[in-house]
Formats: C-alpha cells, sequence, structure tokens
C-alpha cells in the first residue's frame, strides 16, 4: 500500500470529550474523526502547518485543493462547526480570496489557511457545492486513458 492509497481510519471514541493535549479534528458530511497529540503531525507538504488541509492530506482525507494550498483559489474552503477559537484568525491574503469564494457564511475559511494552534475539538464541513465532486471523487494521476477500441472510420 502506498503512503497515499485510502486505508482505515484509526476509531476515534466520540462519546467522550478528546483527551488533554490531544487534537480531534472531524470533517463532514463524510463523518471522519481523527486525533493525534498536538504537534505530533507530520508537515504533507499542502497548505500550512497544521492547517486542515494538512490534517485532511496526512490521514487520506479528500479536501481539495486546487492551487496546492497557497491561498490562490477557494476550492478547500470549510465552515467551522466547532473550535473556532482554537484556530488561527485569517490574514489579509485569505480574507481577500474569501470574498471570490461561493456559499461564504460568517464560519467560513479556506482550509489550507485556518491553523490548528491548541489541542482541542474541531468539526469543519465541506459546503454543500463542493459535495458533489466529493462523491465523485477526485482523478486518480496516472490513470489510463480509456480504451474505445477500434473505431471505424
Ligand atoms: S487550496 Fe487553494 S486556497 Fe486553499
Amino acid at each position: 500500500m502506498s503512503a497515499h492509497e485510502s486505508k482505515p481510519l484509526p476509531p476515534v471514541d466520540l462519546s467522550v470529550p478528546s483527551a488533554d493535549g490531544i487534537v480531534r479534528v472531524t470533517f463532514l458530511p463524510e463523518n471522519k474523526s481523527v486525533e493525534f497529540p498536538f504537534g505530533s503531525l507530520p508537515y504533507e507538504g499542502h497548505g500550512e502547518p497544521m492547517s486542515f488541509l494538512d490534517v485532511a492530506e496526512n490521514y487520506d482525507i479528500f479536501l481539495d485543493h486546487a492551487c496546492g494550498g497557497v491561498c490562490a483559489c477557494t476550492t478547500c474552503h470549510l465552515h467551522i462547526k466547532a473550535g473556532a477559537s482554537g484556530i488561527s484568525e485569517p490574514e489579509d491574503k485569505e480574507l481577500d480570496r474569501m470574498e471570490t469564494a461561493a456559499d461564504i457564511q460568517l464560519n467560513s475559511r479556506l482550509g489550507c489557511q485556518a491553523i490548528i494552534e491548541k489541542p482541542g475539538a474541531y468539526v469543519v464541513e465541506i459546503p454543500k457545492w463542493n459535495r458533489n465532486y466529493v462523491q465523485e471523487g477526485k482523478p486518480v494521476a496516472g490513470a489510463p486513458a480509456r480504451d474505445y477500441g477500434n473505431i471505424a472510420e
């Protein structure tokens, strides 16, 4: 199994609060939760370190990031449902970019720019307009072209 093939996520007991020093992130609508000690996550190279995109990439949870996580698109748009007080304040470049996003709300952030700054429980939701793409899945890099057989001319 390569490092980026989907693998089962370790179970998270959502019936109890996250432990001291632990970050718990739940991604909706897929309802996938992950937990890890704060400061322990290796940087996966997409978005700001400890951003929601970085967390998603570490656990093979799909969060679109067309620009690669450099604040140049809005495909990583998230709604923060819980844990906002533990997340970095948006910088001007994120605020400027968010002005171009669809379905913007008071709890909107860019997943590649919103950084988890302390242990705790976080819940983020990928907006509706982006969910169809999630359900269809992202294209597999290097997948062979579809074979249509010989077409008579
Ligand atoms: S991935 Fe493009 S702005 Fe976040």
